[in-house]
């Protein structure tokens, strides 16, 4: 039989049930029955929308041996969805059982609206001018305590009523604030709770009958003038989503979303913001390349810049530190000694190649120093261990400022994340064909650090 490892992991778990729920939701508003998962990679979010909540889904990735393993983990869920399913099912009934006295089977999210009485007044939102933080405050014992693989299989195949109707809820906290030409008004409980039954009337039916309903892993590089058309022949009305697409996938996700009539709404989470370009990063002006930073036009006639350093911190994650978990100081210290030893023993201050990830594949600073040279092309032949460990002798009373230094990038992390997030945000604002847009804070971050989605859905008429 499959093991639920081998769907996904906890990280992964989390962010694809509580994605999907909200595509599920936004989707079903608009009459959709397509979903576009760009930059799907293993097609975990496809997979889901497509099995769980029987959405026509195509995942496009530009990795080839990423499509070619969708296709394995398609023909393996074919397989194993139905026991998959079952177990899913006994499972949570046992863990009621034994944790009755402990604690809920489901994940606490206890997502509250910052703010409500804004969520409860759609009309006042009509000019769409409304960031909307959903905070996912998760309880202490969840954090504490490690989820197991049973638990996430439980969750995944059949979750608990509370579970999906807390989740339901939270997912239309957010829609509460679409404009009238966007989706229903949800302004009175009656009528959210009829949307709710509804809700849950569906994806039981979806759910019976999605058991042979697989998505479509397509390999295509995706750019800011990607015609769908090209890639996806019955492409009808649908909805885009992109879960942890790096750099200027997500800038471009949005962008193809404003262009194509038929793409309904958007829900894109980004992340690797080190690999943004930047239009002004560079003095030479290049006019015709569509740039990852900045989109909106308001930073572009600012001339705005992060640079890369800013962009390195806002991957930072300052959640993460909160609850105790380590910063990579000491990764960050080899490479700075590294620094003054290429500098000062070979009289290199620039190189187009890059160390990488040496670090955690060194057993020793010797080790990461000697395996960096190679990688950087340098002769290590004439440089003795001896010549190395003084380097780091030299410095290491002064690891402590770079401990300082890297609290302070992660503290300012948020800001310059935001900053990036606002600028898309402030794109589709931009655009005349978009209802509504927002930015929702869709993950819990400790979980998963790029938590960030934003939203856009169109103009019912475009
Ligand atoms: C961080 S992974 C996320 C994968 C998946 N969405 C998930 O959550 O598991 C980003 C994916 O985007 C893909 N990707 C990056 N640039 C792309 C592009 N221009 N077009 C299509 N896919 C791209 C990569 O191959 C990779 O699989």
């Amino acid at each position: 039989g499959i093991k639920p490892d081998e769907f996904m992991n906890n990280k992964k778990s989390h962010e694809v049930q509580v994605m999907s729920e909200l595509v599920d939701s936004i989707a079903n508003y608009c009459g959709i029955k397509q979903v576009i998962d760009i930059g799907s990679g293993k097609g975990y979010l496809s997979s889901f929308l497509s099995m769980q909540y029987n959405f026509k889904v195509y995942g496009i990735d530009s990795s080839s041996s990423n499509t070619n393993g969708a296709h394995e983990r398609n023909r393996k869920l074919k397989k194993h969805w139905k026991a998959y399913q079952s177990r899913g099912r006994e499972n949570l009934k046992s863990q009621s059982l034994d944790k009755a006295n402990d604690r809920p089977v489901e994940s606490k999210i206890n997502c509250k609206a910052i703010h409500e009485e804004l969520l409860n007044n759609a009309s006042s939102l009509q000019n769409q001018d409304q960031v909307i933080i959903q905070d996912p405050s998760y309880s202490s014992t969840d954090m504490a305590t490690p989820e197991t693989n049973t638990e996430t299989e439980a969750d995944l195949v059949t979750g608990t009523q509370s579970h999906e109707t807390k989740l339901s809820e939270d997912v239309l906290a957010v829609l509460n604030v679409l404009p009238a030409d966007a989706a229903e008004d949800f302004s009175s409980s009656r009528e959210k709770e009829k949307v709710l039954r509804k809700m849950t009337s569906l994806k039981t039916k979806a759910r019976k009958s999605s058991e042979s309903n697989l998505y479509f892993p397509l390999t295509s590089c995706i750019t800011a003038e990607t015609e769908l058309n090209g890639i996806i022949t019955d492409l009808e009305d649908c909805m885009v989503v992109g879960l942890h697409t790096c750099g200027d996938l997500a800038a471009n996700t949005l962008r193809i979303f404003t262009a194509k009539p038929e793409i309904k709404a958007v829900c894109s989470v980004g992340c690797c913001y080190h690999l943004l370009s930047e239009q002004f990063e560079n003095q030479e002006e290049c006019h015709n390349q569509v740039w990852g930073f900045p989109m909106c036009q308001y930073l572009k006639d600012k001339g705005w810049c992060c640079g890369r350093n800013a962009r390195m911190s806002a991957c930072l994650a300052l959640e993460r530190v909160a609850v105790g978990q380590m910063l990579p100081t000491e990764s960050l210290f080899y490479r700075a000694v590294l620094q003054v030893i290429i500098e000062e023993i070979y009289g290199v201050t620039k190189s187009d190649r890059h160390v990488g990830k040496t670090f955690s594949k060194s057993s020793s600073f010797i080790d990461y120093v000697r395996q960096s040279l190679k990688k950087l092309e340098l002769d290590d032949s004439k440089l003795p261990d001896s010549c190395i460990m003084d380097y780091y002798e030299k410095y290491k009373h002064r690891m402590n400022e770079l401990e300082a230094f890297n609290m302070l990038k992660v503290v300012l992390a948020p800001c310059i994340e935001v900053l990036i997030l606002l600028d898309r945000l402030c794109y589709l604002k931009e655009q005349e064909n978009i209802a509504w847009s927002g930015l929702v804070k869709l993950f819990d971050p400790v979980k998963s650090p790029r938590c960030y989605a934003v939203i856009g859905l169109k103009n019912q008429s475009c």
